[in-house]
């Protein structure tokens, strides 16, 4: 059988589809659409308008455990999802963002407009990702973490939840890490449990962040310490308005 797809499905209009990909029952797919071969989409995705989906993705995967009902999977209009990209069910990820290969998104999980996941990113659980946010090859974020709009997340950093790896004699709070707006974290740095970065701070490739870090400024090191403040042509205003600037001269 070259495709297999529920009656309870409902199409759009000109939706391409690959070779071999499965539908389950009452999966919603918008205009426009491209799905690529063995692709599967489970049941009750919703997929709007202008969304393309990378060949062997998965859509609407259900989690192994943990609390049920989860509401379903949404993709959001102009999002593009890469090849064998896994979505679990209760995801929403929102319009115009890009998810690369082989990322894996977890139940609960919201993301923001116009943000980047990169190539084999692991999003756990029950996280909120804004706006604009840029996350690289590699990184994991761990569950119940919050990052704000214009966050930078580098390649291979590692965050953390479980103040006891794995050994507490009580029952476990897991604690995710938060960076509040504009909050940057440099290649392979590694967050402990229930950490907050305040807005525009910047944490130097491979610091290990133990303590929370202050408003724009720059830590570095293991532990981490403050090295100086973040340059004033890094902030997101003077970025905004450097931007706003070069409009207005076009
Ligand atoms: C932290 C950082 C922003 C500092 O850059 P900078 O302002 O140009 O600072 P400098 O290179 O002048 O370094 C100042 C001092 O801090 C040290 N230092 C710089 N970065 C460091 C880091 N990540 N860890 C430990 N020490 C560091 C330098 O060795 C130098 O020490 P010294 O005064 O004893 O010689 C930068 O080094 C960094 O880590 N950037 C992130 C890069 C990254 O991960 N990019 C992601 C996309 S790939």
């Amino acid at each position: 059988m070259k495709n297999k797809r529920d009656s309870s499905v409902i199409l759009g209009q000109d939706v391409a589809i690959g070779e071999h990909v499965h539908f389950g029952p009452n999966v919603v797919i918008g205009d426009r659409v491209k799905i690529g071969h063995h692709v599967v989409i489970k049941e009750g995705v919703t997929i709007e308008h202008d969304v393309d989906i990378g060949d062997f993705a998965i859509i609407g995967n259900p989690p192994l455990r943990g609390p049920s009902p989860l509401p379903p999977t949404r993709i959001e209009a102009g999002t593009r999802i890469g090849p064998r990209a896994i979505i679990y069910k209760g995801a929403l990820i929102k319009r115009n963002c890009y998810v690369a290969d082989l990322a894996t998104i977890r139940e609960r999980v919201i993301i923001g407009d116009h943000t980047i996941i990169g190539r084999g990113v692991a999003i756990e659980n029950d996280t909120e990702i804004g706006s604009r946010v840029k996350i690289e090859t590699n990184a994991y974020i761990t569950a119940y973490s919050n990052l704000g709009d214009d966050v930078f997340i580098a390649p291979a950093v590692v965050t953390s939840n479980d103040p006891t790896a794995a050994r507490s004699s009580h029952p476990i709070r897991l604690k995710g890490i938060t960076v509040k707006t504009g909050g940057r974290i440099g290649a392979g740095a590694v967050i402990l449990p229930g950490i907050t970065i305040h807005k525009e701070a910047l944490v130097g490739a491979g610091s290990v962040v133990t303590k929370d870090v202050p408003e724009k400024v720059i830590v570095i090191g293991n532990p981490a310490r403050i090295l100086k403040a973040v340059p004033e042509e890094q902030w997101l205003s003077c970025l905004r308005s450097a931007a706003q600037n070069e409009n207005h001269l076009q």
